[in-house]
């Protein structure tokens, strides 16, 4: 293809450096934008003057006749072709003739991909916080299903305090929300249009940037011009959320690796979401929570070649800001996959509560609770404490938990102990006395269950 920009030079670039520059490979992908903007465009330019109205109307007609046969796959991205910009255009003025060649008036390609690919990414991020939504929704019925379900909590990995399983899935639950709500944060940013800042400096035609930007749906304009076609912010902060929500994704899937083994047994993932082995006839392997788990560190990866691209660019536009694309793309592309079967990952996802049960019966995870139970026969914290330690590492040597040990021994520790101990250290009372806000009691699992149900609607 003839470069548009032939004039100062002969055009022609050496085959390896034209295909080094290339980035349609990549950026065929906001096709649907780059028109949309180019309407939007040619709109404003006929409507102030600077292009006659009949031309407006012919730029348009030819746009949005790109557009269909792109979708219908009639005309076919050429692969030649410097970017996704010079190729629409190059193709309107082979349909439109001298026409095709005023699109560009008042318009720079620093302004135009700047804007693709705002538009681009906002809609990522709606998609994206679909299917976050769709994810708190399935970790909020998994609560719901399984209220009653007693586990241990854990610390440093070792047993710590019973828990209710429905409390370590709204645990989840909120982090996610916090992801939602950085999300629309960063589009809230996100959404000022470039367009009209031209190649950096503004233009000396008597633009509409106010139009253009409410026309495709934007809440403002960027205020400076070189500000507008150098920033990057919008991908870096977009990449820095998705790496929260990756690192998130990651630490459910390392969870359910560990639940699953048979080592925990706390849950089965439905067949449909594990893998067998070639050759050891036993095996159900996670690997849907562990490519989730690995994807994590492509998306930091991405939010750091980005970082380190824009690092130390003078002002304004440089081509090493092509780069971008490439990165931003492939983070939203591995959140939305890794979404796509953590949602259903998870509803297919079967709690053995007999097992967490068990599971919290052993490792002593009520000795907190035994101390509590001191503290309220009039010892201080420490000395409870203490004595509940020691009745620990007495069980430990009896070969018994703490419901097991006869009351000579609780006694012999301390006389203050009483046949109320079995009460008190009982699984389902040392939760449901975790009445504080935000506790593991089942009331205040009810409780956030029904915030996150009033925030996201459901
Ligand atoms: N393909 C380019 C990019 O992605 C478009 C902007 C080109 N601008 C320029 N002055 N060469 O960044």
């Amino acid at each position: 293809m003839a470069k548009l920009w032939a004039g100062r030079t002969s055009g022609e670039v050496n085959a390896a450096a034209d295909d080094f520059n290339s980035s349609i490979r990549f950026d065929s992908r906001m096709y649907r934008q780059d028109i949309t903007g180019s309407m939007a465009h040619a709109a404003m330019l006929g409507a102030r003057g600077i292009i006659a109205p009949a031309e407006a109307e012919t730029l348009i007609a030819g746009l949005e006749g790109i557009l269909k046969d792109l979708d219908s796959g009639a005309l076919a991205f050429d692969p030649e072709a410097e970017d996704i910009h010079m190729f629409v255009e190059q193709v309107l003025t082979e349909r439109l003739g001298d026409v095709g060649k005023k699109l560009h008036t008042a318009r720079s390609r620093n302004d135009q991909v700047a804007l693709d690919l705002r538009m681009y990414l906002r809609g990522e991020i709606d998609s994206i916080r679909g299917s976050l939504k769709a994810l708190t929704a399935a970790l909020t019925r998994q609560a719901e299903a399984n209220l009653d379900v007693v586990m241990p909590g854990y610390t440093h990995l070792q047993r710590a305090q019973p828990i209710l399983f429905g409390h370590h899935m709204m645990a989840y639950a909120m982090m996610l929300l916090r992801d939602l709500d950085r999300l629309a944060d960063c589009r809230k940013r996100m959404n000022l249009s470039p367009i009209g800042a031209c190649a950096l400096a503004g233009t000396s035609y008597d633009t509409d940037r106010e139009m253009e930007a409410s026309a495709l749906g934007f809440d403002g304009i960027a205020r400076n011009s070189i500000d507008a076609v150098s920033d990057r912010d919008f991908c870096l902060e977009l990449m820095s959320c998705l790496s929260v929500v990756m690192m998130h994704l990651s630490r459910l899937s390392e969870e359910l690796v560990l639940w699953s083994s048979w080592e925990f047994r706390f849950i089965v993932l439905s067949d449909d979401f594990t893998t067998g082995s070639s050759i050891m006839p036993q095996k159900k392997n996670p690997d849907m929570a562990e490519l989730v788990r690995g994807k994590t560190g492509r998306v930091y990866g991405d939010l750091m070649a980005l970082l380190t691209a824009m690092k130390g660019l003078p002002l304004a536009y440089n081509k090493d800001m092509q780069e971008d694309k490439e990165a931003v793309f492939d983070a939203c592309d591995t959140v939305k996959a890794c979404l796509g079967v953590c949602v259903p990952m998870l509803e297919g996802m079967t709690v053995l509560g007999e097992n967490t049960r068990r599971a919290a019966q052993t490792g002593f995870i009520n000795a907190t609770d035994l101390a509590d139970y001191l503290v309220g026969k009039g010892l201080p914290f420490r000395t409870a404490y203490k004595i509940s330690g020691e009745l620990v590492a007495a069980c430990i040597a009896k070969g018994c938990v703490l419901e097991e040990l006869p009351l000579a021994d609780y006694k012999a520790h301390c006389e203050l102990i009483g046949e109320d101990v079995y009460a008190a250290i009982d699984l389902v009372s040392c939760v449901e006395k975790r009445q504080s806000a935000g506790g593991t009691c089942r009331s205040s699992v009810e409780a956030q269950i029904a915030y996150v149900k009033e925030v996201l609607n459901l």
